[in-house]
């Protein structure tokens, strides 16, 4: 979704908001603006489409300035023009905005009254003709964004600069995250902090409902309902700028796949006590108690983190003897979910930042609800909001197709599931040893996944032959029926092509009908219990003429007779361990056939790495 950097330091600010701008493009966006004060006047600058066309203007008209704000823009009110891209301007008074104001149209009645012409379609505008009223009244830009706060509705992350208060950048926040980065006789407003770490790893995570005012040489905090001064609280963020960087590989989402053998052993780290057969977890807080008398469990969370959710569900049920509802964040938070004060709920976020997610928490919350959280991004709005999180610790993750955030993910819900069983004494000593023994395997099995010999050539070879494919079918049973629905997602994601992932026992209830010579099915038939089923599967596909993509164990002796492609993975792999594993050639076959066509890999078109909308 939208980008925020500002900054107010002693150098020329352009090239450091560029900067910070070019490494939130992987959030999506689709225009770009900045606004600078040059010695008491404000520039800015605006385009359509990709941040380079920003640069293009600006390099023939610079700005010197040394405090400034840039935004790059994912449309919600208003189409993606020129017009309609950040900053939004009143006067000396420059705003920009993450989210939406949902009481935009009665504001922009109000302020047109006052005499404000409005020159964008955007819910963002009312903003900027709101702070610089304020300002009109005699107020200081601090007490202008604080009076104008009180006056929106909605979502939002804002910052404002007004060029006759040099100097100063206002930010405020409200459901859409902005941090605040310290650095030395420098300071920023960002709306990520890979947008910043390449000048300061000190931060502090605004909360909800708090205003900064940033200056180069110091930053104060208020309480946005009442403007006390609050205490600044920063955390030292331990990503360091070259985890955000591509490291010699063609695209961030394949340096992502290749991370996720050290991604997973960094989930694992410091979790795993073989001696006790015991997975150590301080930072969940739950007793046996609080589960034995727990009414349900709900996991939930949005697109990829829910197929986590549902591979989750098979943990849960083998290792702990507990059922759990897995639900999508987007749908439950719109049901009468009968969550009460025994209910755990369990939220999985990449970002942390999943609007709905976050919305479906805080109405579980005010049920009564216990939250804890699985996320990857520390002091993120969801983890904040949890009583406890297990962080993944996969490192940043810049393509918007999400792989190593999963398969962390699955890691840390498979550790969740011991965990439970051993605090609720159904799963004994020696079967927890073995099974953790065998999770601590997990990183080498997935370097071996991705170390097989000639391991891309069928990648290449099917991209060659299908990527014209107008549909595709992805079929898995038991636990590598989410793996399915993933495999679809990915690579509709990415390549554009039209997928549907399916239990590969439903195939007869209705999209067999949907297989000839034209739509590849992919068939997920490693060695497992459900073997012979989905082999069936597969026998049924082909008799109706339909190609097979096989992923398949190396072991198999039959696969190649079997299908069109095989995609080979180790022989040998535990079944709890299959979705772990099964995930890699669902990424990769994403991505050589999206890699193929030429597609924006890391930044597809229409989508966001945040979804901080609801
Ligand atoms: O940050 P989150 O895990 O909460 O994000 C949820 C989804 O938006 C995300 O998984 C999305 O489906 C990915 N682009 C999938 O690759």
């Amino acid at each position: 979704m939208c980008g925020i950097v500002g900054f107010a330091g002693h150098e020329p600010c352009m090239d450091i908001i560029v900067d910070g701008l070019r490494r939130l493009e992987y959030r999506g966006y689709d225009s770009a603006g900045i606004a600078v004060d040059e010695g008491g006047t404000l520039r800015t600058a605006r385009s359509e489409g990709k941040l380079d066309n920003l640069v293009k203007k600006l390099r023939l008209e610079p700005f010197y300035g040394t405090f400034g704000v840039g935004h790059t823009r994912w449309a919600t009110h208003g189409r993606p023009t020129e017009d309609n891209a950040h900053p939004h301007r009143s006067g000396s008074v420059a705003v920009v905005h993450n989210g939406i104001i949902e009481n935009h149209v009665e504001l922009k009645a109000e302020l047109r009254q006052k005499g404000y012409v409005f020159q964008s379609e955007t819910d963002t505008e009312v903003i900027a003709h709101l702070v610089a009223d304020f300002r009109a009244a005699g107020h200081d830009l601090a007490h202008a964004v604080f009076h104008a706060m009180s006056r929106l509705h909605g979502a939002y992350a804002i910052v404002v600069i007004d060029a006759t208060e040099p100097g100063t950048l206002v930010g405020a926040r409200l459901a859409s995250p902005l941090v605040v980065g310290l650095g030395q006789g420098e300071n920023f407003l960002a709306s990520d902090v890979s947008a910043i770490l390449a000048r300061t790893r000190d931060i502090h995570f605004l909360e909800e409902g708090q205003l900064a005012i940033v200056k180069r040489d110091g930053v104060e905090l208020r309480d946005a309902t009442t403007f006390e001064s609050l205490p600044l609280r920063p955390v030292h963020v331990t990503w360091t700028p070259a985890m955000a960087e591509k490291g010699g590989y063609k695209h961030f989402m394949l340096k992502e796949i290749h991370e996720q053998p050290r991604a997973v052993a960094d989930t694992l780290r410091g979790r795993v006590s073989l001696e006790r057969a015991e997975v150590v977890l301080p930072e969940v807080p739950l007793t046996r108690e609080d589960l034995a008398t727990a009414s349900q469990i709900y996991l939930v969370a949005c697109g990829t983190s829910w197929h986590a959710g549902l591979v989750g569900r098979y943990h849960f049920e083998d290792l702990a003897g507990v059922a759990v509802h897995v639900e999508l964040a987007s749908e439950l938070r719109y049901r009468n979910a009968p969550i009460d004060d025994r209910t755990i709920v369990i939220a999985i976020s990449q970002s942390g930042e999943t609007a709905d997610t976050l919305a479906a928490i805080r109405e579980a919350k005010k049920k009564g609800a216990k939250v804890l959280s699985i996320c990857n991004v520390i002091g993120s709005s969801i983890p904040r909001e949890s009583v406890g999180t297990l962080y993944t610790h996969a490192g940043p993750e810049i393509g918007v197709a999400s792989t190593k955030a999963f398969t962390t993910q699955l890691v840390a819900l498979h550790l969740l599931a011991i965990h439970f069983g051993r605090l609720l004494g159904r799963l004994d000593e020696a079967t927890a040893r073995t099974e953790l023994e065998a999770l601590l395997h997990a990183p080498s099995l997935l370097e071996a996944a991705l170390t097989l010999p000639g391991h891309d050539e069928p990648y290449i070879a099917i991209a060659r032959r299908w990527h014209e494919a107008h549909s595709m079918l992805f079929l898995g049973r038991g636990n590598l029926y989410p793996i399915a629905l993933e495999g679809a997602l990915k690579l509709k994601e990415i390549s554009y092509i039209h997928a549907e992932g399916q239990a590969a026992g439903e195939m007869k209830h209705g999209p067999i009908a949907l297989i000839d010579e034209r739509v590849p099915t992919v068939i997920l038939n490693p060695r497992d219990a459900h073997f012979l089923k989905t082999r069936s599967n597969l026998a049924e596909v082909r008799a109706r003429s339909g190609p097979v993509i096989l992923v398949a164990s190396a072991d198999d002796p039959d696969a190649a007779s079997h299908a069109d492609h095989v995609l080979p993975i180790p022989a040998g792999i535990p079944s709890r361990l299959l979705p772990l594993v099964t995930s890699l050639p669902m990424q990769l076959l994403a991505y050589h056939m999206a890699d193929f066509k030429g597609t924006d890999v890391d930044q597809p078109r229409n989508l966001a790495k945040s979804v901080t909308v609801e």
